[in-house]
């Protein structure tokens, strides 16, 4: 009897662990807007977020309320991300400078401006 409810215990303790696991999980793919921010410091330099004024690159501001990139694609993650990654036209590439978890936190910060 004591065995069953240790064995009962131990599992419900091996689905919580789980539950936590999963739940982060989650959260790194959908991004951490706030780590996402500190991510961002070193695109400030040419991106302004709260003017629309133009620095080196075109201010972010609302970027996701926005129907198009400068590039004429539409705005969405996938969108976004490709600039990222490759930049181009003044913007340097960051597909091998940032980690997986740095873009999606970044992508997330990006969707709060
Ligand atoms: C050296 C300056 C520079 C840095 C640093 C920089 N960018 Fe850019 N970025 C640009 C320029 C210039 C463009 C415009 C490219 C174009 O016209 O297609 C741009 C475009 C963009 C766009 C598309 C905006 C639009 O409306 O089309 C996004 C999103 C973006 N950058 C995000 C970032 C992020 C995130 C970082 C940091 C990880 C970053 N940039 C770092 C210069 C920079």
């Amino acid at each position: 009897m004591i065995r069953q409810t240790i064995a009962i215990a131990g599992s419900a303790v091996l689905f919580a662990v789980l539950g936590v696991g999963v739940a982060m999980g989650h959260r790194a793919q959908k991004g951490d807007a706030a780590k996402g921010k500190e991510v961002f410091e070193q695109c400030q330099v040419c991106h302004n977020t709260d003017t629309d004024e133009k620095k080196m690159g075109p201010s972010l501001k609302g970027l996701f309320k926005r129907k198009t990139l400068q590039n004429g694609k539409p705005v969405n993650d996938e969108n976004v991300l490709a600039q990222i990654n490759n930049g181009g036209n003044g913007m340097p590439a960051y597909g091998d400078m940032l980690s997986a978890d740095d873009k999606a936190n970044v992508l997330a910060y990006l969707h709060t401006l």
